[in-house]
């Protein structure tokens, strides 16, 4: 080979390199890395991106070139010479991909098992997942619910996480993990959060028609800041005071985005009206308290005439610990008189 084609090819090459390296790079594909599994995955992806871009180069430096320079002449209508194959070729492209991609198998095997590994000093949470609802616990705080997952910044968490349904992933894009929640195992989860901030947690697998509501948030604060919040929540929702501890329940578990209770300062209005509950219970010809006890744990046993079905959550009844319960029904009749 001329020293002159050598030099074109390396020259293709390098530009097309670059060009594919800038596409790379300017363009922000992956959202903000806020966990220290997810800086793991990035390298990952940066290094198998690397060699695409390498791959790329070559391949483009071999076609461009080939097009200009052996472009046949209009009026040669002649077949090419017979080629019978080059060895030396042939071992190349059957080593270099060999090695690369047991390269990438060894640098994800090192990465996932890095993931995986448990701290000693990791929290626990309950994460339930149901069409399409997302509830978390925290055993550490008397089995705390809340409707969204808080989480301190620079501790490990392990998410235990179940189904009550069908087939859920839980999916927060920032920590780069995906996890099926398949009923009848128990799946886990751990994440490391880095940066503070406020970041969507996303349902990754079709389960049914309101697969693309099923959203909840996650929030990464200061350890001092989460500790107070987990203190004062589970201090509320213990509080001897069923009207302080049913408010806080109400409060977590995210009621007030769907009904509205004026002692909550709640106007959602997808649901029933919470402050009608006492006339609600006399059409139901039903007794106040075990009618809202009811409306909780079987949301469908009955249907306030005008409101929808299948929309209340079905995961309160067992994800709320009783005496929870207990305080949010108090607190709902308190309220509602
Ligand atoms: Cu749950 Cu999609």
């Amino acid at each position: 080979m001329r020293r002159g084609s050598i030099a074109s090819l390396l020259g293709i090459g390098i530009v097309s390199g670059g060009i594919a390296a800038a596409v790379a790079l300017a363009i922000p594909w992956l959202p903000v890395s806020a966990s220290k599994e997810a800086g793991r995955i990035d390298f990952v992806f940066w290094f198998v991106v690397t060699i695409c871009i390498v791959i790329f180069a070559v391949v483009a430096a071999a076609i461009l070139y080939s097009v200009v320079v052996f472009r046949a002449a209009p009026d040669d209508d002649s077949d090419g010479p017979p080629i019978h194959g080059h060895t030396g070729l042939e071992i190349a492209w059957t080593i270099v991909p060999t090695v690369l991609v047991t390269a990438i198998g060894i640098v994800s095997a090192i990465v996932l098992s890095r993931d995986d590994a448990i701290a000693k000093n990791a929290m626990n949470v309950n994460v339930t997942a149901q069409q399409f609802e997302w509830t978390f616990s925290y055993p550490e705080a008397h089995n705390l619910t809340s409707a969204t997952l808080m989480l301190p910044r620079g501790r490990e968490t392990v998410l235990h996480m179940q189904s009550r349904d069908v087939i859920h992933a839980f999916f927060v894009p920032e920590f780069r993990e995906n996890e099926d929640i398949v009923p009848g195992l128990t799946t886990t989860l751990n994440v490391t959060p880095t940066r503070d901030g406020t970041y969507p947690v996303i349902c990754n697998e079709l389960c049914g028609l309101g697969h693309s509501t099923m959203r909840s948030t996650v929030t990464v604060m200061e350890p001092a800041a989460f500790d107070k919040w987990l203190k004062g929540q589970s201090k509320a929702v213990t509080s001897p005071s069923a009207v302080t501890a049913g408010a806080a329940v109400f409060k977590n578990n995210g009621c007030a985005a769907c009904h509205t209770l004026t002692a909550a300062k709640a106007t959602g209005k997808v649901g029933p009206d919470l402050d009608k509950l006492p006339a609600y219970a006399q059409q139901a010809k039903q007794p106040l308290a075990s009618f809202v006890r009811t409306s909780i744990t079987d949301p469908n046993a009955y249907i306030q005439p005008g409101y929808p079905k299948n929309v209340m959550p079905q995961t309160f009844g067992k994800a709320i610990p009783k005496q929870q319960l207990d305080a949010l029904v108090t607190y709902l009749i308190n309220s509602s008189k």
